[in-house]
């Protein structure tokens, strides 16, 4: 009797995870491995203690994947993540972007003085520089665009999203679309730029 009910549970279990199939599989992978290899930098559930490192948390899955076979390619270039990309296969890169994408990204603030001209710069661009309004590709809130792997920036670190605008800027860091973010983020003065990104991080 004991060992049917035994039988009878296994059955059941096996038939849970037959269901459930490559997808529970890949999503614990996908956990995993942000616990063991990418929580010591962007935190265990990829909100980075430090403005240093990018919060992943809530991040666009497509966007993710993008960025991490740009470093593993050399096309995004640094050091670090170039060696953490090259572990990864595309099914790890597809788990662990999964996982990070369905976290909650922590809210920052914003610095009062510079949201009027943070907000102007984000809705509206800077006409006159040519500067094309921010969220018309990063969405009306800041939190990106999933089916065009467009990064979010609301609630981003505003130091990091300055160091991307100054890479961009300078050509150290090349975007896709013909270099789209290159000819934006040219046109930004330094005090623009620390401007909308402190506008980002208090955006929520
Ligand atoms: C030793 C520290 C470190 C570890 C561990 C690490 N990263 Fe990173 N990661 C960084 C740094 C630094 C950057 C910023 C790079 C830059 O300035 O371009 C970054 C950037 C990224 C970005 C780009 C984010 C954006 O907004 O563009 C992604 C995606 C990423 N990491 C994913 C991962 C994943 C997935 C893992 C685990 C497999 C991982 N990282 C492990 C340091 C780390
Ligand atoms: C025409 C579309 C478009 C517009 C307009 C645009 N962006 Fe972007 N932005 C992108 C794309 C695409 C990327 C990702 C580039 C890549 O990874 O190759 C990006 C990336 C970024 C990043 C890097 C994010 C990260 O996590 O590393 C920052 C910062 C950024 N944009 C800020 C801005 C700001 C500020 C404005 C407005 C002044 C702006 N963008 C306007 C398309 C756009």
């Amino acid at each position: 009797m004991k060992s049917s009910v035994i039988l009878l549970l296994c059955c059941m279990s096996l038939v849970a995870i037959g269901e459930a199939g490559p997808a529970w599989a890949a999503a614990s992978k996908g956990a995993t491995l942000a616990q063991n290899v990418c929580s010591a930098c962007h935190g265990p559930d990829g909100n980075s203690l430090t403005p240093s490192f990018p919060k992943l948390a809530g991040q666009g899955q497509a966007y993710i994947i993008h960025s991490l076979e740009d470093f593993k390619s050399g096309h995004r270039s640094n050091p670090i993540m170039y060696s953490m990309a090259q572990t990864l296969t595309p099914a790890e890169m597809d788990s662990v972007a999964r996982f990070f994408s369905k976290q909650k990204m922590s809210p920052g603030t914003a610095n009062r003085k510079f949201v009027a001209l943070g907000q102007r710069i984000f809705r509206g661009g800077l006409p006159k520089q040519g500067v094309p309004a921010c969220m018309a590709c990063h969405g009306p809130a800041g939190m990106g665009n999933e089916p065009a792997a467009y990064p979010r920036l609301a609630g981003q670190w505003a130091s990091y999203l300055v160091a991307q605008l100054q890479d961009f800027a300078h050509g150290k860091r090349k975007s896709t679309n013909h270099g789209m973010m290159n000819y934006i983020a040219v046109r930004l003065t330094p005090a623009q730029m620390k401007a909308v990104a402190s506008y980002l991080q208090g955006l929520h």
